[in-house]
């Protein structure tokens, strides 16, 4: 595993990290098993995972106590990032909804007590907010209750986890200096980070923790036509309609990406560690050979410039979230 420096905190971190929504259970159907998923946390730890992203909602803290009994049996030394949720459970930030309905300062620090108990740490390495807009900038009240969490050693660090494909929903933030972090979606379908978020967060120092690498596992090249998602999970609804159209993408992606990489996930991950501006990235994952595979992709092997360049002609803008 090789490590990159978390912005400019001081700390290092691995490239890939475990990102622990999947295990939480919620969204991602009933098949999710706890066994399943503490194995995989284990397998983590052997490989020198050091950084999870997990968030309270996942799971209404199933995850984040999941991680807590790991490390209880490991006491590794870890870093371990966890989310806010938007008090009035809206996914994606309207950017016309007060900060005061989402992240009053009594919702965001009732929601870090509880992280930490469940997590049974005395200290949040890093706190994000579940949503952001960064209408919020000029609104009062959630920079005091974060600061007071961080006087009162409660949270180490702070940031936030962008908006579904609005990169640019955090420039003002990441510009202003007040956040440690952000969290963003960038991968071969959706590299509009690197325009302006990216080149930003190199200047500022700026972490940048990358999630779903993989657009929810359609880049891992494991669907096919026919892939049915069970009652329960998200995916249903990601996919929906669609599926052909990945599948008949991720077809035309595979001589360029297996030409410079082992398997398609370990690809797609390359991709997003060939940005210099990323610390880390934070595939979903519950199984342990996922874990395994995943690992690979930290080789120092970045893809090829050349394959950088054709990879723009297959980006694929869209947002379900926004288009639901
Ligand atoms: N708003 C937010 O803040 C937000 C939103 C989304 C995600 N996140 C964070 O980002 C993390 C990653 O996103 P994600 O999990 O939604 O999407 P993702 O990483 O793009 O994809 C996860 C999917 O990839 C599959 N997978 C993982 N490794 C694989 C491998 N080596 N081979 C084949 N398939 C593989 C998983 O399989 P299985 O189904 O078999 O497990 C899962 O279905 C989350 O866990 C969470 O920590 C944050």
């Amino acid at each position: 595993m090789r490590y990159r420096p978390f912005g400019k905190t001081g700390l290092e971190v691995s490239e890939i990290g475990f990102g622990a929504w999947g295990i939480g259970g919620s969204m991602w159907g009933k098949t999710v098993d706890d066994a399943s998923s503490v194995n995989a946390l284990h397998r983590a730890l052997d490989l020198r995972i050091n950084f999870f992203d997990t968030a309270l909602a996942y799971g209404m803290g199933h995850s984040e106590q999941l991680i807590g009994q790991v490390l209880k049996e490991r006491a590794e030394d870890v870093f371990i990032a966890t989310k806010v949720p938007p008090k009035n459970w809206k996914w994606p930030a309207s950017h016309a909804v007060p900060v005061k309905e989402v992240f009053p300062e009594n919702w965001i620090v009732e929601c870090a007590e509880k992280s930490l108990r469940n997590l049974g740490v005395e200290r949040l390495d890093l706190l994000q907010f579940h949503v952001w807009s960064d209408t919020w900038m000029d609104q009062d009240g959630w920079w005091d209750a974060v600061d007071k969490l961080k006087k009162d050693g409660k949270v180490r660090l702070w940031g936030v986890s962008i908006n579904n494909h609005e990169p640019d929903s955090a420039l003002r933030l990441a510009g202003s200096g007040k956040a440690d972090s952000v969290q963003v979606i960038y991968n071969i379908f959706d590299p509009s980070p690197a325009e302006a978020l990216f080149p930003l967060c190199r200047e500022k120092g700026v972490a940048v923790i990358v999630r779903v690498p993989f657009d929810e596992g359609g880049l891992t090249g494991a669907f096919t036509r026919e892939t049915k998602f069970e009652e329960g999970d998200f995916r249903r609804d990601y996919f929906s309609g669609r599926l052909a159209d990945v599948v008949e993408r991720v077809e035309k992606l595979k001589p360029l990406l297996l030409k410079e990489a082992g398997s398609l996930p370990e690809a797609a991950l390359k991709f997003c560690l060939s940005h210099p501006a990323v610390s880390t990235v934070i595939p979903g994952m519950r199984k342990a050979e996922h874990v395994e595979a995943n690992v690979r992709a930290s080789d120092g092997k970045t893809l090829s410039c050349e394959t950088l360049d054709r990879l723009k002609e297959h980006a694929w803008p869209r947002d379900f979230y926004r288009s639901r």
